[in-house]
């Protein structure tokens, strides 16, 4: 493969639109990036630019009447010209892509005007990356695809020619922030905040021709590691007099800088606990420094205790979020947004959705993802994950009839937006994501965050229509991914019961890897039973952090569906699921049945062999290996340790060993 893969917009992708006459009508930089667009499609395909005359696509940016959202775009047909009009330029760019993705449909399909807009105002990508690498983590903290798109040698690349790539493709999918350092910042990353400003001010004009802003994670410490000063308490005046002053200087730099992102007093990151305040007055110290220029502090709340004692079993990691949080709602400034990762524990293949959610309604809130593939196979297995992301986003706390966690993030509950966050799966390896396939989850991401009402098959279908022009590969990576997901968590942890993997980089099978580890993970697996008793009645009390219905609907192991039971019940082997198996048989069942599905993945995949490109044929068809290997390893190690601690065997006589 020469230089990097297009991901999903290759030259092809702009077929409809290139091969047309185009009128791009409007001014400023985000119009200007259609503009160009449009340049390069029509020199690709034969059509033309043109200033007047029939047009068959004009693309209009200006003026329309009761229009307020700059995202907003309508697109309609007069006579045989498909119009797309926007307010902003970002809204264009949106309606351009809109009709890049509808290919000819867009010129031949219904004529009725239509209005597009965002279901979330904030669509953000975190980066994990530092600038220098850390001997154990890598360069990109649970990155799976390389080394930073961003930064090199010690600072921001000279070269940002990827980081341009990139920018172009977040914008198409509507992405319109981007954090650009780990949330855990460390010394030299600490400085984008200060002398190493004018690299991030190359980053901003990067991401600015594509609607994006950007974000820094800073470190609450930053005062006196920075600023020399002897405290960093947020009730400090010469503390609060520092942020003030910081934040000013880099808006002088980057006039639409977006704000901070803060991981404070969690995992050891510092916070305002050393002082003896809370999460509102470290949140609100930041805030009344980006208030003035319409920034955002993106404040998570991801605070627990990660030094446990095993023994302890009264200590619920899952509930520490909202034990922490909940009681700050209204607290909060109307410019911090409590980022909340979707599930308690930590990015796990099957969680409930956090409490926490359901718990601030006077406090804005973000949901966080994790697109980079930490517990899901870390980019060496195929785990397509909008199935997970849109069940979550659907989630209604409430019940049937009230507002799911979409609306919540969207601002159609009780406060104002907050939005959807993800942690990013990028690196410089030529695919982007490393496993070729895992691109559709950045995609998928860009597009749920959009509108979580999509189906993850149609989000699948637009990225595979782009991604492999042609027909042919469409049915077959459908089989191989839609229900890719399921097969991960079939062959991995079983139940909702999570973790199980490998201390530290996470990656495979280690049943009791965490089991006996300060990190609050455990599964309690004995002679009789699995799982944690998470109930109100002989448990952590963490069903009681749900409001009604789920309050009772998880209290009950009669109620509680299947796929979650041992996240909050300890049950005895022999506990009969809804399915009318057991829970051993189910174990043993499901990881039988994932690896079988692996194998059927696999041989999909060898069918695509001359319809698609040779370096994606044989970079899938490597990682495929792998992930049956490593499938296999999950479900030897697994059951085994089942069939040991029960001694009940299998129904149906299978190998274990
Ligand atoms: C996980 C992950 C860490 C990360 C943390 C976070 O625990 O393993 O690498 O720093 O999440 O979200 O802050």
């Amino acid at each position: 493969m020469i230089g990097v893969h297009p991901a999903w917009l290759p030259a092809s992708a702009f077929r409809s639109v290139g091969s047309r006459r185009v009128r791009v009508i409007g001014d400023g930089p985000v119009v200007a990036t259609v503009r160009g667009e449009v340049d390069t499609a029509v020199a690709e395909h034969g059509g033309a630019l043109v200033d007047d005359g029939p047009a068959d696509l004009e693309l209009v940016c200006g003026p329309d009447g009761g229009e307020t959202d700059p995202e907003a775009f309508v697109v309609g047909r007069a006579g045989s010209t498909t119009v797309v009009r926007a307010i902003d330029g970002v809204g264009l760019l949106y309606g351009f892509h809109h009709v890049v993705r509808q290919g000819e449909a867009a010129f031949t399909g219904e004529a009725r005007a239509r209005r597009h807009a965002p279901r979330q105002p904030v669509r953000m990508l975190d980066h994990w990356d530092n600038i220098d690498a850390n001997p154990v983590m890598g360069q990109v903290e649970r990155g799976y695809a390389g080394g930073s798109i961003f930064y090199a040698d010690g600072a921001v690349r000279a070269d940002l020619s990827r980081a341009r790539a990139y920018a172009r493709l977040l914008g198409s999918i509507g992405v319109n922030r981007v954090g650009l350092n780990n949330v855990n910042v460390h010394r030299t990353e600490a400085r984008l905040l200060t002398d190493l400003l004018p690299d991030v001010v190359r980053l901003a004009e990067v991401f600015r021709p594509h609607g994006i802003r950007v974000h820094l994670s800073v470190s609450f410490a930053a005062p006196m590691t920075l600023g020399g000063l002897p405290t960093a308490d947020p009730l400090d005046p010469a503390v609060a007099e520092w942020w003030a002053r910081t934040t000013a200087e880099v808006y002088a730099a980057i006039p639409d800088f977006g704000g901070y992102v803060v991981k404070a007093d969690s995992e050891g990151q510092p916070g305002p606990f050393a002082y003896g305040r809370d999460h509102a007055d470290g949140a609100n110290v930041l805030a009344r420094a980006l208030a003035p220029f319409g920034g955002t502090v993106f404040w998570r709340a991801f605070v627990y205790n990660h030094r446990q004692d095993w023994r302890d079993r009264s200590t619920d990691r899952a509930r520490a979020a909202h034990d922490h949080f909940a009681p700050l709602d209204g607290s909060f400034d109307p410019n911090v947004v409590l980022q909340v990762k979707a599930g308690p524990m930590d990015f796990q293949v099957r969680e409930p959705l956090s409490p926490v959610i359901a718990a601030m309604p006077r406090t804005r809130l973000a949901v966080e993802l994790q697109v980079t593939q930490e517990y899901t196979g870390q980019q060496k297995h195929v785990c397509y994950l909008n199935p997970m992301w849109r069940e979550m986003l659907a989630f209604r706390p409430w019940g049937e009839g009230e507002p799911a966690v979409a609306d919540i993030a969207g601002g159609r509950g009780a406060a104002p937006a907050g939005g959807v966050v993800a942690v990013s799966n990028v690196g410089d390896d030529p695919f982007w994501t490393g496993h070729p396939l895992a691109q559709a989850n950045l995609f998928g991401f860009g597009r749920l965050a959009w509108d979580d009402r999509l189906t993850p098959e149609a989000v699948l279908d637009e990225w595979i229509g782009l991604t492999f022009p042609g027909s042919a590969v469409r049915e077959a990576l459908h089989e191989v991914m839609d229900g890719s997901w399921s097969t991960y968590e079939r062959y991995t942890a079983p139940l909702g019961v999570g973790f199980m993997v490998n201390p530290g980089n996470h990656y495979g099978p280690s049943v009791d890897g965490y089991e006996y580890s300060p990190w609050g993970t455990y599964h309690f697996a004995d002679r009789d039973g699995v799982g944690v008793d998470r109930t109100r009645a002989t448990g952590t009390g963490f069903t009681g952090q749900f409001p009604a219905p789920w309050r009772d609907v998880y209290e009950s192991v009669e109620t509680c569906p299947d796929e979650l039971l041992l996240f909050f019940h300890h049950v005895p082997y022999g506990h009969v699921l809804h399915s009318g198996k057991t829970v051993i048989q189910h174990i043993y069942d499901t990881h039988f049945a994932g690896c079988e599905e692996v194998s059927r993945m696999a041989g999909t995949w060898a069918r695509l062999k001359d319809d698609v490109p040779v370096e994606v044929f044989e970079r899938v068809t490597a990682l495929l290996e792998e992930q049956l290997r490593c499938a296999i390893e999950w479900r030897d190690q697994v059951n085994t340790y089942f069939w040991r601690k029960s001694g009940v065997p299998d129904a149906h006589g299978r190998r274990i060993y």
